[in-house]
């Protein structure tokens, strides 16, 4: 095989920058716990003009024959039973979590040199849950879930425009665009959160919560977290 050929030159590093995590701020993250530390990175990446989509994250999977994928899905809540997204039911995701309900997440805040990656069980969000989200959403959007079957083949964009005028004349005259029966949420229920600060000379922070039993445990306990650095 040949040797790895650079993407970029490889002495045009990035100076990583991030606000460190230093031993106060450690224990300032235990005594507070995942919840409020992962509201409070959330709302300043938001306040960020630099972070153009602060709920991008990376949603990891493992299909049937227990090979990995990912792709990038928004996080459209947070509470103490965890991280919720958006999605079609029938999608490739959606077939995945049914099989093997985990799931691993990456929000990447590169601008900040801030990472967080959880890893946990995931659950169907309640129906009226889902509802009351899709309630919320613009009207083309709503269309736009009805007239996709995601992650199936489709010949032509046409075929695409073919299938929202369809669901447009369908719910013409209505006010309401009811749920589609194939979309909904997942909620991913942490068992562990790692928080990472990017630092000069790769002496990245590195801080995981991990659940004291194992099992999903409520994010705004701090007690029920155990604390700990890791090595860059
Ligand atoms: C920034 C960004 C945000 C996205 N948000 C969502 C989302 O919230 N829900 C969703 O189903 N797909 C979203 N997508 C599309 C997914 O990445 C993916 O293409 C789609 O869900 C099909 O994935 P699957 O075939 O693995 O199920 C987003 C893509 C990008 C780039």
């Amino acid at each position: 095989m040949d040797a790895v050929r650079p993407v970029v030159d490889p002495a045009a590093r990035v100076l990583y920058t991030g606000e460190g995590l230093d031993d106060a701020a450690v224990e300032a993250l235990r005594a507070a716990g995942p919840l409020a530390v992962l509201e409070q990175w959330y709302a300043e990446a938001a306040a960020d003009q630099r972070v153009t989509e602060p709920g991008a994250m990376v949603l990891a999977t493992v299909d049937a024959a227990g090979d990995p994928d990912a792709r990038t899905v928004l996080l459209k809540g947070m509470d103490a039973d965890g991280l919720t997204f958006f999605t079609n039911l029938r999608s490739a995701k959606a077939r995945h979590l049914e099989h093997r309900p985990r799931a691993a997440l990456v929000l990447l805040w590169h601008a900040m040199f801030r990472q967080v990656r959880v890893r946990g069980p995931v659950s169907v969000v309640p129906r009226e849950q889902a509802a009351a989200y899709f309630a919320s959403r613009p009207r083309a959007s709503q269309l736009g879930a009805w007239a996709s079957r995601q992650s199936e083949p489709i010949g032509s964009r046409a075929e695409l425009d073919a299938a929202v005028a369809a669901v447009t004349a369908r719910f013409e005259g209505s006010d309401d665009v009811p749920l589609p029966p194939f979309w909904g949420g997942y909620r991913v229920h942490p068992v562990e959160v790692e928080l990472w600060v990017g630092h000069a000379d790769r002496l990245h922070d590195r801080v995981r919560f991990a659940a004291v039993d194992g099992v999903p445990a409520p994010l705004d306990d701090p007690a029920a977290w155990r604390v700990q650095r890791l090595q860059p």
